[in-house]
């Protein structure tokens, strides 16, 4: 990576406690890499001196993305992809492959949560978000892992995943059995691949405020308050922290850690998660909710 600016990029506060070429050369692909946590793992690799490929399915956030990272001297390349697709997901880790000649390390940190009353989900709303999920990671996992073990090159697989994977959580059903899958292919793949120098592990942040997240599962101010009072270090989560965490998973720092979740929730899980709340709320909240989703309404419900 050429010497980067010291204009800071948007969304990351670039308070390394790592060294700064740590990830000198290394190929990250991350998915979801256009907004969120998935933008700011993506512009963190980068200041470390990662190539980065990123891909969703918006192109103007990707494109504004890589623009941000190559702004700084940073190398980055994008390439469109629905992860729920498998062929979508072969041809995002390929372009990958043809643009930088390797990836080294893949983030599986596409997703799509609602909130609502599983027995009112359509078989659409649980495909979508089961099949971003759990299809995704698979698809996007095997994509590289048989490049890997054809290639005879290390790998290394972080998947982000929440702490309901093991807990389960009421309201976000899809949501819950998907995670706890790609828990359980990190797992899997952790010992069966191990033989080929694949390491995955996987990442469970609590609430850390994302507009994709925030706007689509906290339902108003009153249930925020409450997440942020039951979580034990009373405050919500930041960029940084999880970024440091995704660091130290996906670099050489952690290199005998494999098969493992590591949360970052100011010890939330132990206490109830998130969407605890949410069981107390009266069939109006649901119903109001269910309307705003019309295609003539905007905003969350009070209540
Ligand atoms: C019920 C819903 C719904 C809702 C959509 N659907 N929103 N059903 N309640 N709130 C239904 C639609 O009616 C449709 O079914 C089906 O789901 C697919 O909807 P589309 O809008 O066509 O799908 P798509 O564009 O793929 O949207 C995917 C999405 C959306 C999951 C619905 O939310 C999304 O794109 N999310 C990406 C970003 C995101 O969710 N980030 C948050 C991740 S946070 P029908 O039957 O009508 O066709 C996370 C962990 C949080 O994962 C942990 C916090 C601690």
């Amino acid at each position: 990576m050429a010497e980067a600016s010291s204009r800071p990029l948007p969304g990351v506060v670039d308070d390394l406690r790592f060294a700064p070429h740590l990830l000198k050369d290394r190929v990250v692909l991350v998915t979801g890499g256009g907004s969120g946590l998935g933008r700011s793992m993506a512009y963190r690799f980068a200041t470390l001196g990662a190539k980065v490929m990123v891909g969703s399915r918006k192109e103007e956030n990707l494109r504004a993305t890589c623009r941000s990272i190559e702004e700084r001297g940073g190398e980055a390349h994008w390439k469109v992809a629905d992860v729920k697709d498998p062929k979508a997901c072969d041809a995002l880790v390929e372009a990958a492959y043809e643009h930088f000649g390797k990836i080294d390390i893949l983030i599986n940190n596409s997703a799509g949560n609602f909130m609502a009353r599983t027995e009112k989900l359509s078989e659409n709303a649980y495909r979508s978000v089961v099949g971003t999920v759990l299809d995704g990671t698979f698809f996007m996992t095997q994509a590289a892992g048989k490049r890997w073990i054809a290639k005879k090159q290390k790998g290394n697989v972080l998947s982000i995943v929440a702490t309901y994977a093991w807990t389960g959580a009421a309201h976000v059903v899809p949501s819950a059995c998907a995670k706890a899958g790609v828990l359980a292919l990190t797992r899997s793949l952790a010992v069966e691949w191990a033989k080929h120098g694949i390491r995955l592990n996987a990442l469970a942040p609590g609430p850390v405020p994302t507009p994709g997240a925030w706007e689509r599962l906290i339902a108003n101010q009153n249930f925020e308050e409450a997440a942020r009072q039951r979580i034990p270090l009373q405050r919500f989560g930041t960029h940084q922290e999880i970024c440091d965490l995704a660091t130290f998973l996906v670099s050489d720092t952690s290199s005998w850690i494999t098969g493992q979740v590591v949360s970052s929730d100011g010890g939330e899980w132990l206490v109830g998660n998130t969407f605890q709340e949410l069981r107390a709320m009266p069939a109006e909240f649901w119903e109001a909710m269910e309307e705003m989703r019309k295609p003539s309404s905007k905003g969350t419900p009070s209540h």
